[in-house]
Parts: structure tokens; sequence; C-alpha cells
């Protein structure tokens, strides 16, 4: 078994990558834990493809095994699936030594996670991503959420899992579409903190599902989970492309995937980036490229007034300021202090009609 990833935040713990996983899972959690029970928490697609294999591999080492089933997509990543969730912890008699085990996407592990971190106040969960995005991106850091009708993730905690384990082989069954939005967060660490990532990327797309890009993604943001792990300071470097590409998503009504607007929003700060001269302009030309070699987009037709107003609604704003992740040279980026005022204009060098 190749050498996990090692997590070292307020807790611990190893993120495993590599093909077969999940037939191993019951073996390589029992190393983990002495639960006696284990609630699988999956979405409605994701139980018919790889329910069954979990179960077995769980009951096979010894786990009393439950299943909590919610319907798929962000929409349903809301308080009353929370609840549902709790409410059967509660009647099946879950104690604070058991477990829950997240098999999904992030919707998914965000809810499992937050149902972990509140559940008679805390007990321990393992990740199991099954979606691109969610294998090099929500399942490492213990981000926990749901959303309210008012915003995405409103209400989280910062809950790490005891174990991650990222099987490649389930990328086999992912929508073209599903793949390419994880490749705009691979891409988007090779923007942060590594030239040959994004180079490699660029040149070869199909790399995208390959274990060792995988495995340099989950180790470019272990690094940044480790220096600020409650996101206060250089974490917040995960967020490039997140706040153009936040109102993008929000404004399309999520017609507009994650990822492609994360990769919208990538290209415009790239570009308002060389405008205001923090980035060379073949800096934001290469950035813009890459996207485009990864078939994701790379402009919206969403007014700039509209995308703004938005944008003022974000939670990552604080007081008059909002915080841009820019790109300075490919492989390094740095946060800046906008003034809300400003924000128009960042949009419109950005690109935004
Ligand atoms: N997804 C961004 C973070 O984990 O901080």
């Amino acid at each position: 078994m190749r050498e996990a990833v090692e997590v070292k935040a307020s807790r611990s713990y190893p993120v495993r990558i590599e093909k077969g996983l999940l037939d191993q899972a019951g073996e390589l959690i029992r190393e983990r834990t002495d639960a006696k029970r284990a609630c699988i928490v999956t979405g409605e697609h994701v139980v018919k493809l790889y329910g069954e294999r979990l179960q077995r591999s769980l009951e096979q080492t010894g786990f009393q095994v439950l299943r909590f089933i919610h319907h798929s997509g962000e929409q349903h990543k809301t308080l009353e699936t929370y609840g549902e969730l709790l409410g059967l912890l509660a009647r099946s008699g879950m104690t604070r030594s058991d477990l829950l085990v997240s098999l999904g996407g992030g919707v998914t592990g965000d809810l499992t996670g937050f149902a972990a971190a509140t559940w008679q106040r805390g007990v321990d969960f393992v990740q199991i991503p099954t979606s691109l995005l969610a294998m090099v991106d929500s399942s490492v850091g213990g981000k926990t959420a749901v959303n309210l009708p008012e915003g995405k993730n409103l209400v989280g905690s910062f809950w790490q899992p005891i174990l991650v384990l990222c099987d490649p082989a389930l990328l086999g069954s992912l929508p073209i579409e599903e793949l390419r939005c994880g490749s705009a967060e691979e891409f988007k660490c090779g923007v942060l903190r590594d030239e040959g990532l994004f180079d490699a990327l660029s040149k070869n797309p199909a790399l995208a599902s390959s274990e060792d890009v995988i495995r340099r993604c989950v180790q470019i943001k272990r690094d940044l989970v480790e220096e600020d792990e409650f996101d206060r300071g250089s974490r917040r470097l995960l967020n490039l492309g997140h706040s153009f590409g936040h109102a993008v998503e929000v404004c399309s009504g999520y017609e507009i995937l994650h990822g492609q607007a994360v990769a919208i929003g990538m290209a415009m700060i790239a570009r308002a980036a060389a405008e205001k001269g923090i980035c060379a302009p073949e800096t934001a030309e290469k950035i813009c490229a890459g996207i485009r070699a990864l078939s994701l987009p790379t402009e919206t037709e969403i007014p700039g007034e509209t995308l703004l107003k938005a944008l003022l609604r974000d939670k990552k704003r604080s007081g008059d300021t909002m915080n841009l992740i820019v790109p300075e040279t490919i492989g390094s980026c740095r946060v800046e202090k906008v003034p809300v005022e400003e924000l128009g204009d960042w949009l419109r060098l950005g690109g935004a009609r």
C-alpha cells in the first residue's frame, strides 16, 4: 500500500489515495477505531453504486451498520436533512464511541461532518469521497457545514475526520462534467503552489483523475490546513477563484456548476490582477489558456451589476473590505484586501460585461 498523506491538525489523520481502497475500507477503518456501530451516510445515487460494497467491508470487520440515504444535490444539504440524520442516530442508539462514514461527494461529506461534529458533542467520522472535487478539496481539512435558505455553508464547524480514503477507481462512474469540476480545483492548487502541476494539467487534462495528481493536490491542501487550520490566514488562499466564482454560481441559479464557476472566477481574477499590475499579462493568459485546455469556461454572460450584488452578500466579505486571492506568478498567490466600493472595478477589469 502506498504511503498515506498525513494531516497534522487539531486531530492527525491519514489520507490514503489508491485504487481499490473501497473494498478494504472495513479493515482500514478498524485500525483507527473501536466503534461497534457505523452509520454510512450517502446519497440516493451513490448508494446504488457503492453502498453494498462498503457495507459488506464494514460488516466483515465486525461493525454493525446502519445507513442514512439523503436526496442528492446541494439543495438537500439543509438543516432539515441534518435533523433527519440526527433523528436516525438517536433512534438507533448511536453512542459517543460510534462512527459516521461519509460515502459521496462534497454535499455528503459536509453533512456527515457537521452531524459528526455535533452529535453528542462530537463523534468520529471517516470520509470516503466519490467525486474528484471531494477527493482533492472538501474531504480534507475538516470544514463541515449545511446551508440555510439565506446562503451556502452558513452553519458549520471545523471537525477533522479520523481517516480519508480516496479510491480513484470510483471516478470511473463520474460524469465528465463532474470530473472537469474537480480538475478546476486541482488547477487552482497548481496556480497556488506548484507550477509543475499547473503545466502537467494544462498539457494533459487526462491526468486529472490520476493518483499522482490527486496526491499532489491533497499535499498542497494539507500544507495550507496545517499552516492555518481555522482559516484566518494562508488557508484563505484556497478561495482563489471562489469570490467571483461564488457570485457566478449563485447568479446562475446553480446552473453553472461549482467547478465551472471557480474556473470563471480564476480567469476573471487573473485578468483583473494583470490589469492592476499584480501579475504579468502572460501569467493571466497562461491561466486562461490552462482553464480552456481543461474544457472549462473562462467567461460569463452574467452582467457585472448582478455579480456585484451577489458579491456583496458573500460571507467572505468582512465589513467594508473583501479579501480577494490574486495570482502574482504561477505557483504564488496572495491575499488582497479590497474596499467594497472597488469591487465593481475589479469585476470590470476581470471581464464582466
Ligand atoms: N475548500 C476550502 C477550504 O477547505 O478551506
